[in-house]
């Protein structure tokens, strides 16, 4: 299967991504954790990206399409699922005109509908783990310890565009940018492929119904 998940931040992409990928034994792709992986490897990439991500501004285009062209490129057949791209109209048909060269298409798109109050705390209390890349909440999903990673032990860290200042920069570039993304897949999608899901709920409550559309469509 190859899906992509879109969503404003927040709205718990990486969080299903994660159990999606458990159920189905596909690949996670998240531009976001491949960004700051590269930014933690001192690329030439991640030092380009830096600066945009710190005040929650988009990449350029040319540089994630690339990025992201040749990480679907290294993905075996099960197929993967796009968490973070594409975000702007021009990455979306970037992306149908590379799987169409191949002969391929994305085979069901989830739109991760919540609303805005919920998504800034969400956000500003999110809490990641610099080694495995699993996401806590200080409220909502805590670990064991507390500031500590379940999987490995590590010291939990708050993303640098996670503060508050930055995350409204982020959901006016959302707004702008990223929801006519929405309505480019729910015209190409029109066969049914397109599902909102309502993503205010808790987090187990979001999981059925994102396996409950996914379910559906590995059958077909
Ligand atoms: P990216 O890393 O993609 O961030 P984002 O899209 O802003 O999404 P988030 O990671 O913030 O949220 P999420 O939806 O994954 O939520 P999560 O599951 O963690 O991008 C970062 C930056 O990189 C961008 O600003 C941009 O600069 C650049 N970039 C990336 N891709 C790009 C692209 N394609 N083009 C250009 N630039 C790009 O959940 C959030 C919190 O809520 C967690 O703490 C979680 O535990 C909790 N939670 C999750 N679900 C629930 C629930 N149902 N109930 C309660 N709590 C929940």
């Amino acid at each position: 299967m190859r899906i992509v998940l879109l969503g404003a931040p927040g709205a718990g992409k990486g969080t299903q991504c994660k159990r999606i990928i458990d159920k189905y034994g596909l690949v996670h792709l998240s531009s976001g954790d491949i960004l700051r992986n590269e930014r933690a490897a001192g690329t030439e990439l991640g030092k380009k990206a830096e600066s945009y991500m710190n005040s929650g501004a988009l990449v350029p285009d040319e540089l994630i399409v690339e990025m992201m062209t040749e990480a679907i490129g290294k993905v075996p057949a099960a197929g993967f699922v796009l968490d973070g791209f594409p975000r702007t109209v021009n990455q979306a048909r970037q992306l149908d005109k590379s799987l169409a060269l191949i002969g391929k298409r994305i085979d069901a798109v989830l739109n991760l509908k919540v609303q805005e109050q919920v998504v800034t705390k969400r956000i500003t209390g999110r809490r990641s783990c610099p080694k495995c890349g699993a996401i806590y909440h200080i409220e909502n999903l805590k670990p064991k310890t507390e500031g500590i990673c379940d999987n490995d032990g590590a010291a939990l860290i708050q993303r640098q565009d996670d503060r508050l200042e930055v995350v409204a920069n982020r959901m006016d570039n959302y707004h702008l940018q990223t929801e006519p993304v929405v309505n480019y897949y729910k015209t190409n999608f029109s066969d049914g492929a397109f599902y909102d899901v309502d993503a205010d709920k808790d987090a187990n409550q979001v999981s059925v119904a994102v396996f409950e559309k996914l379910d559906a469509v590995a059958k077909v």
